[in-house]
């Protein structure tokens, strides 16, 4: 009887809950009046367009295109999403303070819950990027050579099978990139190298669950997420204590070094001294806080840059004929280099492989991508049409990157020379004018 009184309590508030939220939202879009894109019809209610998104992506978004025009919404998973072509979407990737890459990522992967920490954790990420890393690459550029040379050493050549690919990749990349991040000295130490390959790929298949739950409502999917991550031992937990215990030594010699040197102190460069430099406090520093910053430089790099080789190697494998030209260009600038390592200006002049890279990203972009979530209450794009704060908006990055006008005659072949002599940065669109 208890039991039954429980569960009927339990159901009259979740109906109420969701009543009342839907009553909020409601009013909110009433109060609003926005010119809101068109809503693709659908056949299902709760289901909306969850299936046919997922089972043919492309032609579904094809053919919703050809339907709807440039900007059209669908009801995905429980929510409306906002899908955006060539015209509107640099709207979206210039307009910072109305579209969110960052919040969008949090919505799917709250990696801050995770972690433990508040959502403004990872906001100074990027600047600190910015500035320590882009803004100064060449100060990397040599190490990365001796570290990538050290890899390649020890994974490639006596016969060596390189299968899985990604695997091989986050393992040639695991190293130079634990240089950049924490020092050539620790990127020796092959435990901490391990962590730094697998972290990221041991950890996502451990939350690919099924957002059945955004059906009702997208925070309890979150919840789960959370819940399944916090009380199940994942191997995320391992590679991050194995992480910590290898830099806690590290920053301990440099803090105590930092207090005995003074001004004198010679500055070791990787991002986890602009770390220790940033938030240590009369030369203590919580290594927790300094771990998860560390944690989430892998994220953002080893997994992106190992998926992205992959991918070139399959072009390559795939289009042989352009290999010839490649190694042309290659040959030439190690037959000219009188130093053991290759200089930034170097390394630009490699422009046949700039460009083979350039069209390998082209080709295998996800059709839809770069999803962004609107901060400000609301958003008029150019072409009249408005979205409410809140709404996911998603880049038709495929059609885009297919498009005839913008890449071509011939956008449907992979051309490895597309961006020879041509200028194509490749930067966010918002630093492009
Ligand atoms: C081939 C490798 C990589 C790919 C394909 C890639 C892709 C991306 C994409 C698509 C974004 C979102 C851009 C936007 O907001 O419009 C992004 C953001 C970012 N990436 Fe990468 N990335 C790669 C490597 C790296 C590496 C090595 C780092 C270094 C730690 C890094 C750090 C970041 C940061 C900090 C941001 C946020 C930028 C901001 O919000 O201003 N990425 N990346």
């Amino acid at each position: 009887m208890g039991v039954m009184l429980n569960d009927t309590y339990v159901q009259l508030a979740f109906g109420s809950l969701i009543m009342l939220v839907s009553y909020v939202l409601l009013r909110r879009v009433k109060y609003l009046k926005l010119k809101e894109p068109p809503l693709v019809p659908y056949k299902y209610p709760i289901i909306g367009h969850t299936n046919d998104f997922y089972k043919d992506n492309k032609n579904f978004i094809k053919k919703c295109h050809a339907e709807y025009g440039e900007i059209f919404s669908l009801f995905v998973f429980g929510k409306v999403i906002t899908f955006v072509g060539k015209e509107l979407s640099c709207e979206i990737l210039k307009n910072h303070k109305d579209f969110s890459f960052i919040e969008a990522s949090r919505e799917n992967f709250p990696f801050e819950n995770f972690l433990n920490r508040p959502n403004e954790f990872t906001d100074t990420f990027p600047k600190m990027v910015q500035i320590n890393l882009s803004g100064q690459i060449k100060l990397y550029t040599e190490r990365v050579q001796r570290q990538l040379i050290k890899s390649i050493d020890e994974m490639i050549g006596n016969g060596k099978v390189l299968e899985p690919p990604l695997k091989f990749f986050q393992f040639i990349i695991a190293k130079p990139i634990a240089a950049t991040m924490v020092g050539e000295e620790l990127s020796d130490d092959k435990e901490l190298v391990n962590s730094f390959a697998n972290v990221t790929t041991d950890f996502i298949p451990f939350l690919s669950i099924s957002p059945v739950l955004n059906f009702i409502h997208p925070y309890l999917h979150q919840q789960v997420m959370i819940i399944v991550f916090k009380y199940l031992n994942n191997p995320f937990k391992m590679h991050r204590e194995l992480i910590k215990k290898k830099i806690t030594p590290v920053i301990e010699k440099r803090l105590r070094e930092m207090k005995e040197s003074g001004d004198n102190y010679v500055s070791p460069i990787d991002i986890l001294q602009r770390y220790t430099e940033l938030l240590h406090k009369d030369y203590t520093v919580d290594i927790d806080v300094v771990t998860d910053y560390m944690i989430i430089s892998i994220f953002a790099s080893v997994h992106t840059t190992s998926n992205f080789l992959t991918f070139c190697l399959h072009e390559l494998v795939n289009n042989p004929q352009f290999l010839k030209e490649i190694l042309e260009e290659q040959e030439q600038l190690y037959k000219s280099n009188e130093k053991s390592y290759y200089s930034t200006e170097q390394i630009a002049r490699m422009e046949k492989l700039d460009s083979f890279i350039k069209e390998t990203l082209r080709v295998n972009v996800n059709n839809v991508a770069l999803q962004h979530k609107t901060l400000s209450s609301y958003f008029t794009f150019s072409n009249g049409y408005q979205v409410p704060k809140g709404r996911l908006v998603n880049i038709c990055s495929g059609e885009i990157h297919s498009d005839k006008e913008l890449q071509g005659q011939y956008a449907d072949e992979f051309n490895a020379f597309r961006y020879l002599k041509k200028n194509s940065p490749a930067t966010r669109a918002d630093k492009v004018s």
